[in-house]
């Protein structure tokens, strides 16, 4: 039996379809045959996060998944973060904090923390450390990407705030 077959995903809004062997793990995958090196290869074991991508819109270690398995999927890597215009703004809050080091943790701390913040955009400290306790991160400590993220949540809600004076007005409006 062939070992390679191919396989066809959209990575990043790209249709991508590359040859891989049945038994390649997705992250292996997205690294060796589509060319996305954002997701990193760490324990393997889905205990670390650096692995992480988006994957048909959930968050997903891609290490915990066979490749062939994710036929016709979409997946979102560390890569489709950054715009044409550069970071995007909770990877500016990152840098401007120094929340990370090496780099390795970035993809499961990234995708951590805008999920959390899609699901609840004013988190505390203790949710923010919850979201990210799947991700483990062996030069920073943890503190500064715990500032990071609220510092970004806190923007976020910033620019909610200055948007208010129209919903006022169109609030008075129908009253
Ligand atoms: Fe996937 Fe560690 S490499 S969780
Ligand atoms: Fe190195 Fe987090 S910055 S593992």
């Amino acid at each position: 039996m062939d070992d390679l077959i191919i396989l066809e995903v959209t990575v990043n809004g790209q249709r991508r379809s590359a040859r891989v062997d049945r038994r390649e793990l997705l992250v292996e995958a997205l690294r060796a045959r589509f060319g996305v090196t954002g997701p990193k290869i760490g324990c393997l074991t889905g205990d670390c996060g650096a692995c992480t991508v988006r994957l048909n819109g959930l968050i997903t270690k891609s290490c915990l998944r066979l490749a062939v398995a994710e036929e016709g999927a979409e997946i979102e890597t560390l890569e489709s973060m950054s715009t044409e215009s550069g970071l995007s703004d909770l990877q500016e809050a990152f840098w401007d904090n120094n929340a990370f080091q090496c780099g390795y943790c970035l993809s499961g701390m990234l995708f951590s923390a805008e999920d959390l913040l899609e699901h609840n955009p004013t988190p505390n400290e203790q949710e923010i450390r919850q979201a990210i306790s799947g991700n483990l991160c062996r030069c920073t400590g943890y503190d500064a990407i715990v500032t990071a993220i609220k510092q970004h949540a806190d923007r976020v809600g910033d620019k909610t705030f200055s948007t208010r004076p129209a919903d006022v007005g169109e609030i008075s409006s129908q009253a």
